[in-house]
């Protein structure tokens, strides 16, 4: 659920929900003026003396003004009643030097008569001390974002009047302690984020409950208590947990409830809706991450006011319920990874509400045939990718004006893109990967100035690219890859100043990839595959001067979405699929810090470029199968992040630079089938490489180790292709992934990583 796809899901909830925020108490608002008893004051000042004052600024904020000859009623954060001088309020929240724990005998609990007590945010450590029982006027506590541990002290049931209580974000464990369950005036729980495991049988209890948020817990039971007694429930907000069994349908009797998030769970078996209220109010359903199967039930349609529904990644299988289009302001429909079969009812995108709609990764095979898109239909986000849809590129498509988001990807859509696509004009994403699509790419992208994303790969497109694409000035990434396109380098998209990714290869382009008069160079480059065409030609040494954005060191500070390429607007990571160390693999999500060059498989000579070695983030670079000749140029040893390196199947003479022994980070070497001659680098990267990365030059030694013969001007068996070793799913290869995840905070250093690339596909996900 917090996964990319249920980014604009929260979204919406986020906006619904917001003005609930200012629903809560806010009883003692105003500071008032009168004469602080003496006993009140006293205790206020031993709580002074139990908080060190760390610093200057903490200590001008607050405990200066806890001044004994100033009426304590005025001091900081302090709120007295008005007629008898006792301290009703305290609010020291945000008063981050305390660094300490509450202490049993503590000063704050001889105050008595406090009603409201926020010391959030204050780096408390240890545990809730019993004595916060001695506090049962309370009606408002806030202790959330500090490191309270252990469990809550059973004594908490005394402070029955509570109308709100934030634990949010502690480390406090064990069951929710059944005294809570006297907690009947509460309305407002909030528990998220610590590492309760049980307790939440007494939620039944809680009659007043509003708000309930237990989400990124570890709480593991059935949810099989009748909750259908919580009158005024708006927000029932369970996600990141242990749940199991099946899905609390009391809920649904609920009339009041208007969220119920339960993704990632262990919940199981058919969702099974029950006694639905027939005034729901509920506006959204939020169960993706569970292993719910069966069908999707009909009765969705009574829940009349849904707005959000998310059954991604689940089992559920058949057809997507006809009814679900009765609900009328739907807005965000995610039926993503499940085995959903069938027509896709048209009835959905007619909806002048529905703006989002995702149903990729099923097993989809039609467009109900009554397909119409009425004036108005407002889908900004269409995904269909990886289904079964077997058909004609779906010229209807274009009626949307709206949209910004297109994936049709992995399913066997025919014929040619549409010229009419230009209407969309807001496009941001398209993908049409692994289709059957053929004809020209359209040359109608002067409208499409949003482009951001392009990903026509592995279909069987002709001709050449479409020199209007230089008007999709936010161009990030341009994929052509496996078409049949036949073209001369496009060194005009040296104009879209963003652009990172581009990938040509497998295709029909031809010529040079170098031209004096208009190359300057692709600065923001990170990722360049033209490898399996044509090109020919040499490249100047001064050729890779001016790619800066190779050299750019990543940068940590960027907030951990951005980790990744891929629109920050809505959090779609782009994705491709490289060679990489000899394996097709599938970037599923690409990783900022990746920089890649692939040449390979063209007709390049002369020498490789000198200026390779300014480029010193590079950790892939593949210019095996040219006929570059002269040395292996010395600067290569200034790529200090190198992880692969493939030359093999060139002319290049002379000797390995030794310096290349100091590459720690290479985790794959070839210079296979070239005329290299000398002393191979005796450093651990090179001599745990397969002999194989070194047969055919005939002239190299210092092979001893890995090869079992002086020489290695053994030529390889017809029957054992070199590509054999190469993609031994079994070598020991470096992960640039784990090594980017390992880069925490500061951590910049810690670069280990596994064994890996087993499988084809990855899918890099990352918990947070
Ligand atoms: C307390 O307030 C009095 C009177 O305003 C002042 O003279 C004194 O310096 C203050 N003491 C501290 C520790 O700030
Ligand atoms: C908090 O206190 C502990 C010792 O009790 C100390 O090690 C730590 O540095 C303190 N943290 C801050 C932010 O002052
Ligand atoms: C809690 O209340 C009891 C009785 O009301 C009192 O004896 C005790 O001192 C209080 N504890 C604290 C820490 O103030
Ligand atoms: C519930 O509240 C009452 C009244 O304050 C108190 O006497 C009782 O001990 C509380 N129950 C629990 C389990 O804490
Ligand atoms: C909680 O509810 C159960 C069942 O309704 C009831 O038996 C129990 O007495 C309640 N507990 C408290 C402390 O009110
Ligand atoms: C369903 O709820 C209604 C009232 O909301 C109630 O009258 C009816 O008995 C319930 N039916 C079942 C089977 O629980
Ligand atoms: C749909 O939304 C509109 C506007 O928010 C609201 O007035 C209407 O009651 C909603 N319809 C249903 C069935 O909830
Ligand atoms: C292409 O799409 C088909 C489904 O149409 C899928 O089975 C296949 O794995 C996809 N191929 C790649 C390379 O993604
Ligand atoms: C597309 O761009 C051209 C030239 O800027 C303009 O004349 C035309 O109106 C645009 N079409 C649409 C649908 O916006
Ligand atoms: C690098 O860029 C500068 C300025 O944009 C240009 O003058 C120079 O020719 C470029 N050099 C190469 C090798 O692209
Ligand atoms: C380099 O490219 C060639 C041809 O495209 C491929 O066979 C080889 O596996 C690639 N090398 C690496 C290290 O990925
Ligand atoms: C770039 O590479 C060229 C050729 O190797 C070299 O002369 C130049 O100093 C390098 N520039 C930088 C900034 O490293």
């Amino acid at each position: 659920m917090f996964r990319s796809q249920s980014y604009c899901f929260r979204c919406i909830i986020t906006i619904y929900f917001f003005f609930f925020l200012h629903l809560l108490p806010n009883t003692f608002a105003s500071p008032t003026r009168s004469l602080c008893r003496h006993d009140q004051r006293d205790a206020l000042l031993e709580l002074k003396k139990e908080f060190p004052s760390h610093t200057k600024d903490d200590a001008l904020a607050t405990t200066l003004s806890w001044n004994k000859s100033v009426d304590c009623c005025s001091w900081w954060g302090v709120t007295c009643d008005d007629i008898l001088g006792q301290v009703i309020s305290l609010k020291l929240q945000s008063y981050t030097s305390v660094n300490t724990s509450l202490k049993s005998s503590s000063g704050l609990f001889k105050l008595q008569h406090l009603r409201h007590l926020d010391l959030s945010n204050c780096n408390l450590h240890g545990e809730i001390p019993s004595s916060i029982g001695n506090l049962s006027r309370l009606t408002y506590l806030d202790l959330s974002f500090n490191q309270f541990i252990g469990e809550i002290p059973v004594s908490i049931g005394n402070l029955n009047q509570l109308r709100y209580l934030s634990l949010w974000s502690n480390d406090l464990r064990g069951n929710i302690p059944t005294s809570m369950a006297n907690f009947t005036k509460l309305s407002d729980l909030n528990l998220k984020g610590n590492q309760f495991t049980g307790g939440d049988i007494i939620l039944a209890n809680l009659t007043s409950l509003s708000e309930l948020d237990l989400s990124y817990n570890h709480l593991k039971s059935s949810l099989s208590v009748d909750l259908s007694g919580l009158h005024n429930l708006e927000r029932f907000i369970g996600d990141e947990n242990s749940f199991f069994g099946p899905f609390p349908s009391s809920l649904l009797m609920i009339s009041s409830l208007r969220m119920i998030s339960l993704d990632q769970n262990q919940l199981e078996g058919p969702l099974v809706f029950g006694n639905i209220s027939s005034s729901s109010k509920l506006l959204s359903l939020d169960v993706s991450y569970n292993k719910f199967c069966g069908l999707i039930p009909t009765s969705i349609s009574k829940l009349q006011s849904l707005y959000a529904v998310d059954l991604s990644h689940n089992n559920f299988i058949g057809q997507v319920p006809s009814s679900i289009s009765s609900l009328v302001n739907l807005s965000s429909l995610d039926l993503s990874y499940n085995n959903l079969e069938g027509e896709i009812p048209s009835l959905l995108w007619r909806s002048s509400m529905l703006w989002s709609l995702e149903l990729s990764h099923n097993m989809f095979s039609s467009f109900d045939k009554q397909v119409e898109v009425v004036d108005g239909a407002s889908l900004r986000e269409l995904r269909l990718g990886s289904n079964s849809l077997q058909r004609p590129f779906p010229q209807w498509i274009c009626k949307l004006k709206d949209l910004w988001a297109l994936d049709l990807s992995n399913n066997q859509f025919t014929g040619s893109i549409p010229q009419c696509l230009k209407n969309s004009i807001s496009l941001s994403e398209l993908r049409l990967r692994n289709n059957s699509l053929s004809g020209f790419i359209p040359d109608s992208f002067i409208n499409l100035t949003d482009l951001r994303s392009l990903d026509v790969s592995h279909n069987n497109l002709v001709g050449k690219l479409p020199r209007s694409l230089i008007h999709c000035k936010l161009m990030r990434l341009l994929n052509v890859d496996g078409n049949k396109i036949s073209d001369t380098f496009p060194f005009w998209l040296g104009s879209l100043e963003i652009l990172k990714i581009l990938v040509l290869r497998s295709n029909a382009f031809h010529g040079p990839v170098y031209d004096p008069t208009t190359y300057l160079g692709f600065p923001s480059l990170r990722i360049i595959n033209i490898a399996n065409n044509n090109f020919v030609g040499s490249l100047p040494q001064n050729y890779f001067a001016n790619w800066t954005e190779m050299s750019i060191v990543w940068s940590n500070e960027d907030s951990p979405e951005s980790n990744y390429m891929g629109d920050d607007s809505h959090m779609y990571e782009d994705s491709i699929d490289l060679v990489y160390k000899g394996v097709e693999t599938d970037f599923t999500r690409i990783f900022q810090a990746f920089k890649a060059i692939d040449f390979s498989g063209n007709r390049f000579s002369g020498h490789i470029p000198g200026s390779i070695g300014n480029l010193s983030e590079l950790r892939f670079l593949n210019f095996s199968g040219n006929a570059f000749r002269g040395n292996i140029p010395a600067s290569l040893e200034n790529i200090a992040k190198l992880e692969a390196l493939d030359l093999s199947c060139n002319n290049l003479s002379g000797e390995i630079p030794q310096g290349l022994g100091n590459l720690s980070f290479l985790s794959y070497i070839n210079v296979s089938h070239n005329d290299l001659e000398g002393l191979v680098p005796q450093s651990t990267q090179f001599q745990s490489q397969h002999c194989s990365s070194f047969v055919g030059n005939s002239r190299l030694y210092g092979l001893e180790k890995i090869c079992n013969t002086i020489h290695v001007d053994v030529p390889v068996p017809a029957s054992q292709p070199l590509e054999e070793s190469f993609s031994d799913p079994e070598e020991p290869v470096l992960n640039w992934i784990a090594a980017a995840i390992a880069y925490g905070p500061g951590v910049i250093c810690g670069l280990v990583l596994g064994h890996i690339f087993t499988s084809y596909k990855h899918e890099w996900f990352i918990a947070r």
